[in-house]
C-alpha cells in the first residue's frame, strides 16, 4: 500500500537547468531551420510534409462498413436509402461508441486496480463509486450491441471509427497502467474520457434523430444522462485530489 504525490526533486528537463546547453540547442535549431529553408530552395532532400501529403494522396481509408448479413439489415438498410439515409454511417458511429464503451469499462477496471492499492483515496472517492460508474460503462456497450444488432449490423465488427478511437485511447490506457501514475493523474485520464464520452452521446443523439429510430434515442439520452453524471463525480474527484495534493493540511 502507498500513496503517491507530485514532489520537488532533481527533473532537469527544463532549459533553465543548464543555460549552456539550451545555448547549443538553440544553434542546432537555427541550423535545422536553414538546412531545411535550402533544401526547399534547391528542391532536393526529402521534405517532411511533401512525404506525409504524397502518402496521403495515396492512401486507402481506415477500413469499411461491412453490407448487412441478415434480411432485417438488408430491409432496413434499403427503408433507411429510400428516406435518403444512409445506414452504415450510422452503424460506423454505433460501432465507435461500443468500442469507446467497452474500453471505458476496461479503463475503469484499471483505475480500480490501481486506487485498490493506495492508502488514501481523495474526501468523498470510493471504490465502490467507481466500480459503479465502471458498471454503467459496460451496460452501454451491452444496449450499443442491442442496438447494432437491432438495426441489422454485426457488433463484434470492427467499424473504421471504431478502429480510430481504439488509436485515441491508447495514451488513456498508457497513463492508467504506468505504475508511478498518481490518483489525480489517473483521474485527470478518466475526465479525459468521459468529457469524450459526453460530447461523443450528444453527437450520435443528434445523428439518430433522422433516422427514425425513436426508442433508440431515448435509450441513448438515458446514457447521455449516465456520463454527464460520470463528468460531474470524477471532475469532484479531481478537484479534491488537487486541493489535498497543492495544499498544507491535505493528505500530503
Ligand atoms: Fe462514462
Amino acid at each position: 500500500m502507498h500513496q503517491r504525490d507530485i514532489t520537488l526533486g532533481s527533473n532537469r528537463t527544463g532549459m533553465k537547468a543548464s543555460p549552456i546547453d539550451a545555448g547549443e540547442l538553440m544553434e542546432a535549431m537555427e541550423l535545422q531551420d536553414q538546412l531545411r529553408t535550402s533544401t526547399h530552395e534547391a528542391g532536393a532532400g526529402i521534405d517532411a510534409d511533401t512525404l506525409r501529403s504524397d502518402y496521403r494522396a495515396e492512401a486507402e481509408p481506415v477500413g469499411s462498413v461491412p453490407p448487412p448479413t441478415n434480411l432485417r439489415g438488408m430491409f432496413g438498410s434499403a427503408a433507411q436509402a429510400l428516406a435518403g439515409n444512409k445506414l452504415h454511417v450510422l452503424l460506423d458511429k454505433l460501432g465507435e461508441r461500443a468500442a469507446y464503451e467497452r474500453s471505458g469499462t476496461r479503463l475503469y477496471d484499471a483505475a480500480i486496480l490501481k486506487m485498490s492499492s493506495e492508502t488514501a483515496l481523495p474526501k468523498g472517492m470510493t471504490l465502490a463509486a467507481l466500480q459503479e460508474i465502471r458498471d454503467e460503462e459496460a451496460a452501454h456497450f451491452a444496449m450499443l450491441s442491442d442496438a447494432i444488432e437491432k438495426l441489422g449490423g454485426d457488433p463484434t465488427t470492427q467499424t473504421p471509427c471504431a478502429d480510430v478511437t481504439g488509436v485515441q485511447s491508447m495514451g488513456l490506457f498508457q497513463v492508467m497502467s504506468d505504475p508511478r501514475t498518481t490518483v489525480a493523474q489517473a483521474l485527470q485520464t478518466l475526465l479525459s474520457a468521459e468529457l469524450i464520452d459526453v460530447a461523443s452521446w450528444e453527437l450520435l443523439i443528434q445523428l439518430i434523430e433522422g433516422f427514425g429510430q425513436d426508442e433508440l434515442a431515448e435509450r441513448f439520452a438515458a446514457a447521455l444522462a449516465a456520463e454527464n453524471r460520470h463528468e460531474a463525480t470524477v471532475r469532484g474527484w479531481l478537484a479534491t485530489a488537487l486541493e489535498e495534493s497543492a495544499h498544507l493540511g491535505g493528505s500530503e
